[in-house]
């Protein structure tokens, strides 16, 4: 009897530790400079300014310092944020964002922005919540991307969900 209750605390025990394993949420990003989205969009800029290729290709891709310089090589603010452009750049190091959404690797999935942005016409809220109102940059990514999310609109949008689709 008692072999038996230990047994069954021991199995509960052994599920809580795997929850709480794939519940662990991945590491928060840290950004070299608190950059701030709204306002930015806010004085009309496009999101294309600095995510370039985000109509006409794959990748959206964050910005390089030299996007920044454009506008920021001469003081601009009292912000020591902004301040940190220009010494980044006399300092010739590179802004490394870190990423907030990234399709695994080893799930060797195919996305593509042109596809969804330019020829489904999806806005980028639908897929990253409400970014252009952030005033710092989010931890975390504002809405949880996983194979459910891409299946279950395409479902709704009667897109192929055969696994080759994504899977190539
Ligand atoms: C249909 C969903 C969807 C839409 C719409 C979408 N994105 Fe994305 N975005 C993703 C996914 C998924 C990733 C991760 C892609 C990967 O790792 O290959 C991503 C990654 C990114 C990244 C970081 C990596 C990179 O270089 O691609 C940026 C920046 C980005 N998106 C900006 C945008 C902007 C700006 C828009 C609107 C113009 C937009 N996205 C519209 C799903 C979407
Ligand atoms: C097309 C012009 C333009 C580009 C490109 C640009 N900025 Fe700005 N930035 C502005 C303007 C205009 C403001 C002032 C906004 C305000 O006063 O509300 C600003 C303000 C800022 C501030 C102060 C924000 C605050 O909260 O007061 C920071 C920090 C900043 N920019 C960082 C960046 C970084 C980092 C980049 C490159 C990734 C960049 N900017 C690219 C035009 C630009
Ligand atoms: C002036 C430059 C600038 C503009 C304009 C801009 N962004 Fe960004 N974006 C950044 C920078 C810098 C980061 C990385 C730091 C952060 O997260 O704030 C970023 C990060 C992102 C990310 C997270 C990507 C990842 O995987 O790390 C998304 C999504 C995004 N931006 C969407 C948008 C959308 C949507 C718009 C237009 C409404 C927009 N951005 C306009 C500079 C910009
Ligand atoms: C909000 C809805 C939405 C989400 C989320 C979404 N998709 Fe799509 N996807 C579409 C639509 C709509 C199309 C068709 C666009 C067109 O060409 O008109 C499409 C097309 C595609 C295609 C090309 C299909 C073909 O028949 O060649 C691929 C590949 C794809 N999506 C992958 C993904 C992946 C991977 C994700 C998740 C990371 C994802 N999608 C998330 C709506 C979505
Ligand atoms: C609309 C796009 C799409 C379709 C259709 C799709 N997948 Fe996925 N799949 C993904 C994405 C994106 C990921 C990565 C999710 C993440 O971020 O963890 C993934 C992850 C996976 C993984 C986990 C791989 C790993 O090592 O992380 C497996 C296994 C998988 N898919 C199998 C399938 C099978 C089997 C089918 C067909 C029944 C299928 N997928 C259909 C987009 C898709």
């Amino acid at each position: 009897m008692r072999a038996v209750w230990l047994r069954g605390v021991l199995v509960v025990a052994g599920m809580i530790v795997l929850l709480l394993a794939a519940n662990k949420p991945a590491a928060a990003a840290e950004q070299p400079i608190a950059f701030n989205h709204k306002a930015h969009v806010s004085k009309g800029l496009d999101c294309a300014i600095c995510h370039r290729y985000v109509r006409e290709q794959a990748f959206a891709t964050l910005p390089t310092i030299q996007t920044c310089l454009m506008c920021h090589s001469a003081k601009m603010s009292d912000n020591p944020e902004e301040a940190k452009i220009r010494e980044f750049a006399k300092r010739g190091e590179p802004l490394r964002w870190q990423r907030l959404y990234a399709i695994p690797p080893d799930a060797a999935a195919y996305f593509s922005h042109r596809r969804h942005v330019t020829l489904g016409n999806i806005p980028c809220a639908t897929c990253h919540g409400p970014m252009a109102e952030q005033t710092t940059p989010p931890r975390r990514a504002l809405v949880r991307f996983n194979m459910d999310v891409c299946v279950a609109c395409h479902e709704q949008q009667k897109v192929s969900t055969a696994c080759v689709t994504c899977h190539r």
